[in-house]
């Protein structure tokens, strides 16, 4: 801002007075870099209290016959004041605006800043999936603790004290082994906890994670998923256990595929069964694949569960996520699955 200069007060409308205020005028509004700088130059120069106008004011003592000249002079010297000013302004505001775009200015060309997204990891939608399944044919989702005491987890199951099952090489025990907590072996202990914490019937599917003290490799994890199913109502036989599971593959796997019971022994079903079923078209042709167990719930289980048999009986079956995610989508190393790189999940996006 530009001080504006001490002169004694004019007393009367001469043109030097006039001319020295249009100069020094002229000097500041020249001198105003922006519309701030510009408005005081404004107030100084043009205003009120400035010389020009303290000029003007003298207009009243100047004698009659000179008043034509000496108002001409004063009101070219306004009049020049005030088109420098405008003029001034219009040339500010336009440098302004283009600072202003300039600053503003967007690089279409440039390349985005991209925010990576995160994926679900494949599990987890197979598992829901599957869940789905289910909860379309009216079953409820049930879960259980990964640390689950042995009680239920064997015990409960009909296993036998010394069932090889139980052997250190197959379970993690937890110290201090006095508290007989495990983790889980199979999402079966899920079995019992449903039928204690539900009125009867009960459809319940438990997806879950689970640990067997298996080394990683291309085919083996010593954590894993399964997905359990119970079901337990008046009247329930094999073949509801049959139609189900056929219902689940088609589903899963598509409408060519087919299931095969094959007779094999778990504690906590009588008859127990290999759940196999057959794929038409996956890649290797035509072929069986083992996916899972199940079987007829074992009378000591529900009588485990404070259920009588002679009332009530259903079936259990449980299948392996993992592994279905490796024959049906085609992953061939485990690591893959366990490594937790997120390029492998993105390449499912959001369903399996
Ligand atoms: N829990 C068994 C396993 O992990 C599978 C199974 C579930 C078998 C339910 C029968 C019934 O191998």
């Amino acid at each position: 801002m530009s001080a504006v200069p001490i002169t004694p007060e004019p007393t009367e409308i001469t043109e030097p007075a006039v001319t020295e205020a249009v100069d020094a005028a002229l000097a500041a509004i020249a001198a105003a870099g922006d519309s701030t700088a510009l408005r005081a130059a404004r107030a100084a120069h043009a205003a009120e209290a400035s010389p020009l106008a303290k000029l003007n004011a003298l207009m009243r003592t100047v004698p009659n016959n000179q008043k034509a000249a000496a108002g001409k002079l004063v009101g070219q010297a306004r009049a020049q004041v005030g088109q420098a000013l405008t003029a001034r302004e219009a040339e500010i505001l336009a440098a302004e605006a283009e600072a202003r775009l300039k600053a503003e200015a967007v690089d279409v060309t440039a390349a985005a800043s991209t925010w990576q997204a995160g994926a679900r990891h494949p599990i987890s939608l197979l598992q829901d999936r599957i869940a789905d399944v289910f909860v379309g044919m009216g079953w409820e989702i049930a879960e259980g603790p990964e640390l689950e005491s042995e009680w239920f987890n064997f015990d409960a199951l009909n296993f036998d004290e010394d069932h090889p099952a139980r052997a250190m090489q197959d379970t993690f025990f937890t110290e201090p082994t006095s508290a007989h907590l495990v983790l889980r072996t199979h999402t079966s202990p899920v079995q019992l906890r449903a039928l204690l914490s539900r009125e009867l019937p009960v459809y319940v599917v438990a997806p879950g994670r689970v640990y067997r003290t298996d080394e990683l490799d291309a085919t083996h994890t010593p954590v894993f998923h399964q997905t359990e199913g119970i079901a337990i109502d008046k009247g329930l036989t094999m073949a509801h256990l049959r139609g189900t599971l056929d219902h689940f593959v088609k589903s899963l796997f598509g409408d060519e595929a087919t299931v095969r019971l094959r007779p094999n022994y778990f504690p906590f079903t009588e008859p127990s069964a290999e759940l196999d079923f057959w794929h038409p078209t996956f890649k290797g042709g035509a072929r069986w694949i083992e996916w899972g167990g199940c079987g007829m719930v074992n009378a000591n289980v529900l009588r485990s569960a404070g259920i009588d048999p002679e009332v009530y009986s259903g079936f259990a079956f449980g299948v392996g996520i993992d592994r279905a995610l490796m024959f049906r989508n085609d992953v061939k190393d485990m690591h893959d699955i366990v490594e937790g790189d997120i390029r492998f999940s993105q390449q499912y996006g959001m369903a399996v």
